[in-house]
């Protein structure tokens, strides 16, 4: 690469992780991470059960610490920030977590909301509009009124995932976010997730949904003992010959 197209590399990038060491007492789940998250790019961030892949999410919004390195948003270090920074922080970084997440004791509207009131000076009609059309998005028009608990699993995640975008973050870090999904709301969530792609906006995409990866991310991460093992292109993941990378592939028709 050119040292003018390396600048100009640099400027497009959103997040950097820089050798994040993680541990729980003897347990050692990340022992040097680094990649990078490109403006517009999703990049799907795969590997075994226990690998680590929630943690890193989580230490990416200072849910978490980590024990060394560094993690840059925008060039700027977020894993040295205060609590009142960090708040700050997760209305550009959001977290759809793995499971929905959604407070219990308000309904749908009012979960939705609650951002929108706390964050931003829109009129309680714009808040209504915006709240409208993310429900029809996530194919709940008209369910404003019904508490969490009388929604099934996959409806709370895409309320969640909703409320996670409701406030057009430069970043989204769905964890999981198919999972437990019948085949049909897995389509509504990959059509979700592409739309808010086309905004420029990047993502990182947890998942043992490889299929669903592949057809929405730019590029592919695989964690493996505590280190990135595999990351670059779909197109590259595809094609490997490395068998680690192929066990992924098993009957997913790749
Ligand atoms: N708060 C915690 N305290 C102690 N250990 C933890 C904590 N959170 C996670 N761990 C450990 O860190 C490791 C990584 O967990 P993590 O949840 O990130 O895995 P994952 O890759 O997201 O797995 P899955 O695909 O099953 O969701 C596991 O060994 C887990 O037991
Ligand atoms: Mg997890």
């Amino acid at each position: 690469m050119g040292a003018l197209m390396e600048s100009a590399d640099q400027n497009n990038i959103v997040l950097e992780l820089k050798n994040i060491n993680k541990s729980y007492n003897e347990n050692r789940v990340h022992r040097g991470i680094s990649f990078k998250v490109r403006k517009g790019e999703c990049l799907g961030l795969l590997g075994g059960s226990g690998t680590g892949k929630s943690v890193l999410l989580r230490s990416i919004i200072g849910l978490e610490y980590i024990d060394s390195g560094e993690i840059l948003f925008h060039k700027n270090r977020i894993d040295t920030l205060s609590e009142k920074e960090l708040l700050k922080l997760r209305l550009t970084i959001s977290y759809s977590f793995q499971s929905g997440a959604l407070f219990d004791s308000i309904n749908v509207y009012e979960n939705l909301a609650y951002p929108l009131y706390e964050h931003t000076g829109h009129s309680d009609k714009e808040i209504a509009d915006k709240i409208k059309n993310m429900l029809k998005l996530i194919g709940l028009e008209g369910k404003e009124n019904i508490m969490p608990s009388d929604l099934s699993g996959g409806m709370q995640k895409r309320v969640g995932m909703a409320r996670a975008m409701i406030m057009n973050p430069d970043l989204v870090l769905y964890d999981e976010p198919t999972a437990g999904l019948d085949p049909v709301n897995t389509l509504n969530v990959i059509d979700l997730m592409a739309k808010f792609k086309t905004d420029g906006r990047s993502a990182i995409f947890v998942t043992h949904d490889i299929p669903a990866a592949v057809k929405l991310c730019d590029r592919i991460a695989i964690i493996d003992e505590g280190k990135i093992f595999f990351e670059d292109t779909v197109d590259k993941f595809k094609n490997s010959n490395d068998p680690l990378v192929k066990k992924f592939m098993v009957n997913t028709g790749i």
